[in-house]
Order: structure tokens, then sequence, then C-alpha cells
């Protein structure tokens, strides 16, 4: 594979979304040809799917297996034939997201999710993660009021805790890959933070 993959992670309302754009265009200025989707969804049927998760009551190990579901149909048709084809491919949200929220928020074991993982795309991680990273209390703050709450977003504050505390296990059991950018500063303080990481991108830093 000769593209970069690049994934955005964090709490709801941690504020990637404001910066997904902007990431675009700097990739968009280095590399040319720059592909952003996300998960779950990123296909016909991972919209489906993502519908049907964000809303319908289910078990966790349902909603873990349609997260894998959705990610393989995302890996066959989008993902890898874009990396294949040499481009960067932002993606909002991948498997540590599994990890976070499944493991971390619901409490499945990661040693099961660990199984999809190896099945669905045991040969492939992403590049760079960027992980934006704040208190939960600030996350839901911003979000309340944004627009009707799915069934992640309704949950109770333990366990956006938690799935905090996931997100920064795994960065710190992968330092290299995964970048914890201080999410609760200013748009431009934030933007600093990631023309800093992306700089050094190359360097055998990320
Ligand atoms: P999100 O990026 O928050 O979408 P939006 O910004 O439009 O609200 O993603 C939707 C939710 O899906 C989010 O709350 C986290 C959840 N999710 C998981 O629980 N597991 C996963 O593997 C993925 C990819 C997402």
């Amino acid at each position: 594979m000769s593209g970069l993959f690049v994934t955005l992670e964090g709490v709801d309302g941690a504020g990637k979304s404001s910066h997904l754009g902007w990431l675009a265009d700097w990739f968009t200025t280095r590399d040319g040809c720059v592909r952003v989707t996300r998960e779950p969804g990123g296909t016909p049927v991972g919209e489906h799917l993502r519908e049907l998760v964000l809303h319908e009551p289910m078990h966790p190990e349902t909603e873990a297996l349609i997260m894998f579901a959705a990610r393989r149909e995302h890996l066959e048709q989008v993902i890898r034939p874009a990396l294949a084809a040499g481009e960067v491919v932002i993606c909002d949200r991948f498997t540590d997201a599994s990890f976070a929220y499944q493991c971390g928020g619901r409490g499945l074991s990661e040693t099961r999710l660990e199984i999809l993982e190896e099945w669905v795309h045991g040969d492939l991680q992403p590049d760079l993660t960027l992980l934006f990273d704040l208190p939960t209390e600030l996350a839901a703050a911003r979000l309340s009021g944004a627009r009707e709450p799915d069934r992640f977003e309704r949950e109770r504050a333990d366990f956006h805790g938690r799935v905090r505390a996931a997100y920064l296990r795994r960065a710190a059991r992968y330092p290299r890959r995964i970048k914890v950018i201080d999410g609760s500063l200013d748009i431009d303080a934030v933007r600093g933070q990631l023309r800093d990481i992306l700089c050094r991108l190359g360097d055998g830093d990320a």
C-alpha cells in the first residue's frame, strides 16, 4: 500500500469534525489526492448500518459486530483501493473507536475485539491517528443542543469517562501511531498542535 492512512478519534464533542476540512486541505496541498471518509459508514452498506447502530437499541456484541461489518465493507470498497492508488485517506473514526466505545464504554472484552480486528484488517493499521482529547464535561457542554443526540451521545457521563480513558490507554500503548491533541484549547491552538504533528510526518516520529 503506497498511500497514507490517517484516522481521527475522540469522545463525542471532542471537536474532530471542526478540523476535518482543514486537515483535508493540508494534505491536498502536500500530496494532491485526498479521500475523506467516516465510520461507521463510508459505503452504501456502511451508511445503512450506521443508521441502525446509531439509533436502534441492541446488544453490545451486536453493536461491535455491526461496526466491524461496516468496516469490512469500507476497507474493501474505499480504504484499500484508495491507499493502493497512493491517496491519503482521512477517516473520521476507525478501530480505535471500537476499543474505546465497545470495550471501554460497554465493557466488552478486548480479546474478543482483537479477534475481529485480526480478521477484518490484521495486515493494515492507520499510519497516523489524531486523538482529540478533552475532559468529558467540556465535550458534553459543546455537544448540548447541537442536534438530536444519537444512542452514544445519550449515554451517561460515566460511559464517556470510560471511553476517554480507553482512548488514552491506547495512546499510551501505541505512542508512535496515536498522537494526543489537547482538544480543550481554542481552534487556533489546536491547529498549531496539528501543524506540529503533521510537519514531523516522515521524520520517523509519526
Ligand atoms: P461520530 O464520529 O461521533 O459521528 P457524528 O460526529 O456525526 O456524531 O460517530 C458516531 C458514533 O459511533 C460515535 O458516538 C462513536 C460510535 N462508534 C463506536 O461506538 N464504535 C466504532 O467502532 C465507531 C467507528 C464509532
